[in-house]
């Protein structure tokens, strides 16, 4: 059998895509065949560079060839066996490589299939660590507003996003939630972490005292905001968050979904903000994306705290049917070699500065209010012009941007910029440009995209 994955498909009817209004894209579709570094390619070749990653995966670039050549191997070898009990060699291996690079504390991983799945898996471990230790009152959780932490349901109740708790209702009865960092008004234009804020983590101590720390199991934040607008944690911020689960006895879990493997130049945020937490959740650029993954990292009290037990019987009742698939473990490995011989995450921390000069030399284009950058990570926000449709503006100058060859990410007013970390000072400068210049033909009202929708 010999396949050809390029070339268009017969019809687009059947497939109803995630997080995409169905009907305006499959009027206006944005098709790629074929990607490589950083760009993808459309069915006619044309380059197209991606701002975004994949979606903030891709962090070793596309088509990277050790990555290719370890998940080869192993479907050479061996497809799969379930860990149910059975195992592959691989995973153990990857597990290992893992603990390796990761800050010291961290000494064990739960492998999961995804960032959402690891979120979740995250929560779990936390309120039966408390269970286990005879604090089993410890049930509350929580999270913080415009938090992104997946779509499972463990996941959408800490989050922050007020339209999936009306769409799927609340369904964590116990959850509560710290009030986000993003305030225009003092953090407007910040290059990194902004410097005012940091006496918002005493939100969590009100909370806590509120709900009685005896009930309180967890706090989960991601260490820079993502999905809903890339918020750095102000100055201080993530260290009083620290002291205050120390405090209390709660445990602290970062969401790296987004942040590990390399985005702020690092393999987690606690190398770049020296905050510890005591469960970090990863996925995305684990696998570099080629296949999926998540992982959750804990520290050797929290593990052996399931260990009292006989040995015979399990200590944690929870898993996957792929935690531990051998090819994603393969990637995983592939990731790390790649990382290392292609010096990609220190080409993320050279390349930091650049982006951050590059983004804000967009201040003062048509409807920019904020500007926010960290590591290989930004965000154009726009003042909305229309109440009934605030994403309108950030919407059409996406789909308009990929028509000219670029990737970016709209969500409401906002333009995220997310490339993978092999990038230099010229991509930057091209999606800079781009995005500058389509800003300035859209408020002229020249240049609008075709009428979508
Ligand atoms: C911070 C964060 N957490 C969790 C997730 C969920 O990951 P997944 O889509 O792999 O389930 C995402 C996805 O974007 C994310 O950004």
């Amino acid at each position: 059998m010999s396949y050809d994955f390029t070339s268009l498909p017969d019809s687009m009817d059947e497939f109803w895509m995630p997080f995409t209004p169905q009907r305006y894209f499959k009027k206006n579709p944005r098709l790629v065949s074929r990607a490589d570094g950083m760009f993808y390619y459309d069915k006619d070749g044309k380059e197209i560079l991606d701002g975004l990653a994949g979606l903030w995966c891709v962090n070793a670039g596309h088509n990277n060839p050790v990555i290719k050549e370890a998940v080869k191997a192993q479907l050479d070898t061996l497809d799969f066996v379930s860990f149910f009990q059975y195992g592959n060699p691989t995973a153990f291996t990857a597990a290992s490589r893992l603990i390796k690079e990761m800050p010291k504390p961290f000494t064990k991983v739960f492998f999961t299939n995804s960032g959402s799945e690891a979120i979740d898996t995250a929560l779990k471990i936390a309120m039966n660590y408390h269970r286990l230790r005879g604090e089993g009152s410890r049930r509350i959780l929580i999270g913080r507003e415009k938090a992104y932490h997946g779509m499972n349901f463990g996941g959408i109740s800490v989050g922050g996003i007020p339209p999936y708790h009306t769409h799927f209702g609340q369904t964590l009865p116990s959850v509560a939630h710290l009030r986000h960092t993003h305030d225009l008004e003092h953090n407007a234009f910040s290059r990194g972490e902004p410097t005012w804020g940091a006496h918002l983590a005493d939100d969590l101590e009100r909370l806590i005292q509120f709900h009685d720390p005896q009930n309180v199991a967890a706090v989960i934040v991601e260490p820079v905001g993502g999905a809903i607008g890339v918020l750095p944690p102000p100055k201080g911020y993530l260290k009083r968050l620290r002291e205050i689960c120390d405090k209390y006895g709660v445990l602290l879990i970062f969401d790296e979904v987004i942040t590990g493997f390399g985005r702020l130049g690092h393999i987690s945020a606690v190398n770049y903000f020296d905050v510890t937490p005591d469960i970090i959740a990863m996925a995305k650029g684990l696998t570099n994306a080629v296949v999926p993954m998540g992982a959750v990292f804990v520290k050797q009290g929290i593990y052996d705290a399931f260990m009292k037990g006989p040995e015979h019987v399990i200590e944690l009742m929870h898993g996957y049917t792929y935690s531990g698939h051998p090819v994603s473990a393969a990637a995983v490995i592939g990731t790390l070699d790649a990382v290392h011989k292609g010096k990609i995450w220190e080409n993320a921390k050279k390349m930091a500065k650049p982006l951050e000069d590059a983004v804000h030399s967009l201040k003062g284009k048509p409807r920019v209010i904020d500007i926010r950058n960290i590591g290989i990570l930004a965000c154009v926000q726009f003042e909305p012009d229309s109440k009934e449709d605030p994403a309108r503006m950030a919407r059409e100058a996406s789909w308009e941007l990929f028509r000219r060859g670029l990737v970016v990410r709209y969500s409401g007013p906002q333009l995220y910029i997310c490339p993978p970390l092999i990038l230099n000072e010229n991509h930057i400068d091209r999606i800079v440009t781009s995005i500058g210049e389509i800003l300035v033909e859209m408020d002229r009202g020249a240049g609008a995209p075709r009428k979508t929708g």
